[in-house]
């Protein structure tokens, strides 16, 4: 995740993330840009550990406390006036947006398999992500009708050929895996969500509250673990006859390089197939064709770049690569 790498500076963090949000967040695109250059702030960032530096965080916590999105005097104001607060709820907090749209882009590769599915999520926040049969979507015209006529239709720009079904895949069975699930029944946790959104970014803020009423209906079930512990045991449960999918996306990049391997190879080792929607370069191995955006990579089996995607699940464009 831009903006997130420990081994960097506060500073070249946030310019990296002002480069990130130029063309979706005006607003965070100045904001990171101004953190970038003032020493107050960055002297705060410092106080924190180097994860709990990140500006999704910064950001987030900011929004909370202000009721609104910070500006750059808002923020400023901010950490001069109660620096103890922010960092309580940086501290207390994590970066755990979950965003629906995502589900359009992972649609296309679960429809290929045999259903039934069998879901396990890892890093699924508060399970939006695994609502894939509940959602209704629009690929550009392309409509598919989900099984909950409440719920968002999800809209995802195809960029070129995609191989896009009629109706969302059987879903048997589905459970998420977080070191800390949100509870969509929660007022506090949704308020966290929803200040995970960078301001300016179009309909995400609707779509996250149409999602979140459609998780409140029939709530998933998201277990507290750690995707490098508890992984195999939550295999295990899942019922024999489906195929069982591990998936996970805007995860890895939180996780430690030497973790990611780790992970990589119990994922790998599963009776299951492995679905990654990650930055790229963070799926250890995975070698992907270059794209002068860098968006993420939606691969099969740590192996096989399967397409790009738009981090924010607006676009995906299908590789054609043979031996699939
Ligand atoms: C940015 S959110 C992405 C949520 C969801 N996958 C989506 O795409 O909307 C990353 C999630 O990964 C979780 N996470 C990070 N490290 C983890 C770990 N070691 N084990 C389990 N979950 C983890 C975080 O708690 C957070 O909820």
């Amino acid at each position: 995740m831009r903006g997130h790498d420990p081994g960097r500076s506060a500073a070249a963090n946030y310019r990296e993330f002002a480069r990130d949000a130029r063309g979706r967040s005006p607003a965070y695109e100045t904001l990171a840009a101004a953190v970038a250059e003032d020493a107050a702030i960055l002297r705060f960032l410092c106080s924190l550990p180097p994860d709990k530096r990140q500006p999704n965080i910064l950001f987030a916590a900011a929004r909370y406390l202000l009721g609104e999105p910070a500006d750059t005097d808002g923020l400023r104001a901010l950490v001069r006036r109660d620096p103890a607060g922010l960092s309580a709820l940086m501290l207390a907090r994590r970066t755990q947006t979950n965003e629906p749209a995502r589900c359009a882009t992972l649609l296309p590769a679960l429809a290929q398999l045999p259903p039934p599915l069998a879901l396990i999520e890892v890093g699924a926040s508060a399970g939006l992500t695994l609502l894939i049969d509940r959602y209704s979507y629009d690929y550009a015209g392309h409509r598919i009708a989900g099984r909950d006529p409440q719920a968002p239709v999800l809209r995802c720009e195809p960029r070129g050929p995609v191989p896009l079904p009629s109706r969302p895949p059987e879903i048997a069975w589905r459970a998420g895996l977080d070191l800390n699930p949100l509870d969509v029944t929660r007022d506090d946790d949704v308020r966290w969500l929803s200040c995970l959104v960078w301001p300016g970014e179009g309909d995400r803020e609707q779509r996250l509250a149409a999602a979140v009423a459609t998780a409140r209906r029939d709530p998933p079930v998201v277990h507290r673990g750690d995707l490098l512990t508890d992984l195999p045991a939550l295999a295990a449960q899942a019922p024999a006859g489906a195929t069982l999918v591990v998936y996970h996306t805007a995860v890895l990049a939180y996780v430690a390089p030497e973790d990611r391997r780790r992970f990589a190879a119990i994922a790998g080792g599963l009776p299951a197939v492995w679905l990654s929607n990650e930055a790229p370069g963070v799926v250890p191995g995975l070698a992907a064709p270059p794209h002068p955006d860098r968006p993420f990579v939606l691969a099969r089996d740590g192996r096989t770049p399967l397409a790009f995607t738009d981090p924010h699940g607006t676009w995906l464009q299908w590789l054609p690569i043979a031996g699939r």
